[in-house]
């Protein structure tokens, strides 16, 4: 028979299989009395942004820090992702490990959020809230971890396999991680937002994946989220310069198909419109002379994606 040439896309491929459901969203966890709190922690509103975008020394350092516990958590968590394991207890492992190295957890009432991690799974675009839902065999998860600690915060993300996960997926959590890395490869003092958001759209746009565009990087620092703004496709109004000590964060949301989103009643639970497969992964810099320095990175050098994403494969030819 000969072979024919089939048009990309030509068919629609089938959505995540089953859909992921809500589960039941246990009690928020507490926090002992010797930790510091972000300001948000208690009333739940962070309110509008005022820190300047960018960075003393005296922060950097801080950010140094808070950026490898971040990192180390998140690592920490990756190590138990597996078949069977709820998102509530990856919620568990991430708030007592974080409090262990004498940081919050971030996203714990920060608007409301009442866990302290982000989980989301296949479909689940971004701010799945943990719960009772046990990880499947070939579920790919992102685990969301923020730190705060010394007056600022470090936020950092990636997405885990869990179990035995097919080919296209895990093509789509590498192409995620590179795309990632490309965005960041071009910030440098001088270098512009949109840069990053171009950068990180052409390498989706070669590898036929879609690019969530509702949810984008920030200024981090002081804030969890300040007002500098980095889309991840590219936006020509994007023309803000970077420059040297300004703080924030890559993370973009890569889709198997269309990107377009809808929320759970919950407001928050973040969902492809079409069922299909997100993948992210993130990391906190600051800007440099010469270019950048990744801010969620473990003391050891190490970074989650580095130990967990698929690495890519010679393309089957
Ligand atoms: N860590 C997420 C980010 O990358 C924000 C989570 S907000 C929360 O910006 F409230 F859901 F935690
Ligand atoms: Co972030
Ligand atoms: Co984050």
């Amino acid at each position: 028979m000969a072979k024919r040439k089939r048009k990309r896309n030509a068919v629609a491929a089938p959505p995540s299989e089953p859909p992921v459901r809500p589960g039941i969203i246990g009690l928020s966890r507490t926090v002992p009395a010797g930790i510091v709190k972000p300001p948000y922690a208690d009333s739940g509103e962070p309110g509008p942004s005022v820190s300047s975008l960018v960075r003393t020394p005296a922060e950097l350092d801080a950010m140094r820090k808070a950026g490898a516990i971040a990192a180390e958590v998140l690592i920490h968590a990756g190590s138990f992702v597996e078949p069977g394991i709820a998102t509530d207890k990856i919620d568990e492992i991430v708030h007592n490990e974080t409090i262990r190295r004498g940081a919050y957890p971030s996203p714990l009432n920060y608007r409301g959020f009442r866990k302290s991690v982000c989980t989301s799974v296949n479909e689940v675009i971004c701010h799945g809230i943990p719960d009772t839902r046990q990880l499947l065999d070939g579920d790919i998860i992102n685990i969301d971890v923020t730190v705060y600690i010394d007056g600022v915060h470090g936020d950092n993300s990636c997405t885990f396999l869990v179990g035995d996960v097919d080919a296209l997926s895990r093509g789509l959590v590498t192409e995620t991680y590179v795309s990632m890395m490309e965005g960041i490869k071009t910030v440098r003092n001088g270098s512009k937002v949109h840069d990053i958001g171009r950068a990180i759209e052409r390498h989706a746009r070669a590898h036929n994946l879609g690019v969530v565009r509702e949810f984008i990087g920030h200024g981090v620092g002081t804030e969890f989220h300040s007002d500098l703004q980095i889309p991840h496709y590219y936006d020509p109004r994007a023309r803000t310069e970077l420059t040297t000590g300004m703080t924030f964060t890559v993370e973009p949301m890569l889709t198997l198909g269309d990107p377009s989103l809808y929320l759970w009643d919950d407001d928050w639970t973040a969902l492809t419109m079409d069922g299909r497969r997100s993948a992210q992964f993130e990391h906190t810099l600051v800007v440099t002379d010469s270019g950048h320095e990744l801010l969620t990175v473990a003391s050891d050098g190490t970074t989650a994606a580095e130990l967990y994403a698929p690495k890519p494969v010679e393309a089957v030819k």
